[in-house]
């Protein structure tokens, strides 16, 4: 379960991103963020992964709170979620298998174990037989599908996307929403903010709209 209690995110330069944000998923929800540019999705999304902090209120994980997290705590608390955002951000001299493993090996797990998750997130996101390619050869939606691998390949339990499918055709930005209710399906929290309101209409998900605060 991810709540958010009277929350408030006022950046450094006085920027009043989010005012008194009151906010429950149940963990296994999916759920869409949407609301005009500024309302502060990217920093909910943020707040949730640690990236920011609150200025006022709590964010609480499964019933504890992130700020009595230390220092030492939170890069073990990250490893739980899977970050996705508008650009992959591939490592451009590394193939796709790479890429993806990246993650694994950053934890420290075996080769085996490495590669045994690595073809199962490639087959999740129907990239089989890939592994070798670099990612300049691939398109758009291959790119942002790689992203998505790397961010699951860690059986995330909570998975955050921020305007993941922003550079795809419709087409495409359909097939990647399946497949984040897929891991969904498979018992992940997950929270998309999008811009796109036809397509989160379409997936029948809640929909959170923030309001521009001021
Ligand atoms: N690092 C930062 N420092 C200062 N102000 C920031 C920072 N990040 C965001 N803001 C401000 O906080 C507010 C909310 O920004 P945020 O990026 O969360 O909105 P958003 O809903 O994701 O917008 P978009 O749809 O354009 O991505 C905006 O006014 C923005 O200018
Ligand atoms: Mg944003």
């Amino acid at each position: 379960m991810i709540e958010f209690k009277q929350v408030s995110k006022k950046y450094p330069t006085g920027q009043l991103a989010l005012y008194n944000i009151n906010l429950t998923l149940e963990a296994g929800e999916m759920v869409f963020i949407t609301g005009h540019s500024g309302a502060g999705k990217s920093t909910l999304l943020k707040l949730v992964a640690m990236l920011e902090r609150p200025t006022k209120g709590d964010v609480l994980i499964g019933g504890r709170s992130l700020s009595k997290l230390g220092r030492s705590q939170v890069p073990n608390y990250r490893r739980r979620i899977g970050f996705i955002f508008q650009d992959p951000h591939l490592l451009y001299d590394r193939t796709v298998f790479d890429n993806i493993a990246l993650p694994l090996r950053i934890a420290g797990m075996g080769q085996n174990e490495t590669r045994r998750r690595v073809q199962a997130a490639l087959d999740k996101v129907g990239l089989t037989g890939r592994e070798s390619t670099f990612p300049l050869m691939l398109s758009a939606g291959e790119k942002q599908r790689v992203g998505i691998a790397r961010a699951m390949v860690n059986k995330p339990t909570i998975i955050l996307a921020d305007e993941p499918t922003g550079n795809l055709d419709p087409e495409l930005a359909q097939d990647i929403m399946f497949t984040f209710a897929q891991f969904n399906e498979l018992g992940a929290t997950v929270m998309i903010a999008s811009h796109d309101h036809a397509l989160v209409e379409r997936m029948k998900k809640r929909t959170i709209v923030l309001q521009k605060v001021d």
